[in-house]
């Protein structure tokens, strides 16, 4: 059974914007999707569906089979959305504050909230900042942050909307090699980039969103090359392959 179904999945807004329609698809528990497309082209409204932070206007969200309108509590467990702007995604005076807000929210124990702060902390190597105020941290730091309140809801899924934007190299590599764990630990990835080069060597899919549709959804050594002809930047030069993308592996 797929762990994520989109079903005719459209999105008007109040002005008339129509960002997503007639998205269908489906992916496998252990996935590593990537999801590309324009700027505009619906990426970030698509992926918001998944867990409920926008209800569409038509069509429906099941993980795991199950319609997420059902119980919305529940599919923001089951699928963390780690934002594009990890500022906005800051809630806790202390890192360890921040990452405790989501499971203080479901009424566990402290003792359970503290092993899950701590946990989660861990996993991404951020211990030592536990008292340090989020802001201070450097964006790569602050996304792994991110990571670490999500990884508290111990969900599924991990969605990643553009996770290297504004990042500088180190920040990148510190964040990819996070992704790149966090799917081998046995978590589905849905990855939202134009930065293909960075994370396609990990990935076993590559959509691309153009104009709300998805126009193509595949393998990704079957979809490269048409990202060119969408408007996604390929930096590969001619005749090099996929194979020539696993600088990280
Ligand atoms: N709250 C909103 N109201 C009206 N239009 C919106 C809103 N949010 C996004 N849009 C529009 O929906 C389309 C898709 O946006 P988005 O999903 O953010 O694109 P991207 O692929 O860059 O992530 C764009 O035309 C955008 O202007
Ligand atoms: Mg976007």
């Amino acid at each position: 059974m797929p762990i994520v179904e989109a079903r005719n999945l459209s999105h008007v807004f109040a002005d008339g914007t129509a960002a997503i329609e007639d998205v269908n698809l489906q992916i496998e528990p252990k996935e590593f999707v990537v999801i590309a497309g324009p700027n505009g082209s619906g990426k970030t409204v698509f992926i918001r569906h998944l867990n409920g932070l926008l209800a569409p206007t038509r069509g429906q969200v099941l993980i795991n089979g199950e319609s997420i309108a059902k119980n919305l509590l529940q599919t923001r467990k089951k699928v963390g959305m780690v934002f594009q702007d990890s500022d906005s995604q800051i809630v806790g005076q202390t890192v360890e504050e921040d990452v405790a807000f989501g499971p203080e929210n479901l009424n566990l124990p402290p003792e359970e909230v503290e092993k899950l702060v701590s946990e989660s902390l861990q996993a991404v190597g951020l211990e030592s900042y536990a008292a340090q105020n989020p802001h201070t941290l450097s964006g790569g730091l602050k996304k792994k942050l991110a990571i670490a309140g999500i990884l508290a809801m111990k969900p599924e899924v991990i969605i990643f909307d553009e996770p290297f934007a504004g990042l500088d190299y180190p920040g990148t590599v510190q964040v990819l090699k996070q992704i790149v764990a966090l799917h081998a630990s046995g978590h589905t990835i849905l990855l939202v980039t134009h930065e293909l080069e960075k994370v396609l060597a990990h990935a076993n899919r590559l959509m691309i969103i153009s104009q709300g549709k998805l126009v193509k959804n595949g393998a990704p050594s079957e979809v490269i090359g048409s990202c060119e002809s969408y408007g996604i930047r390929m930096p590969l030069r001619e005749n090099e392959g996929i194979e020539t993308l696993t600088w990280l592996k």
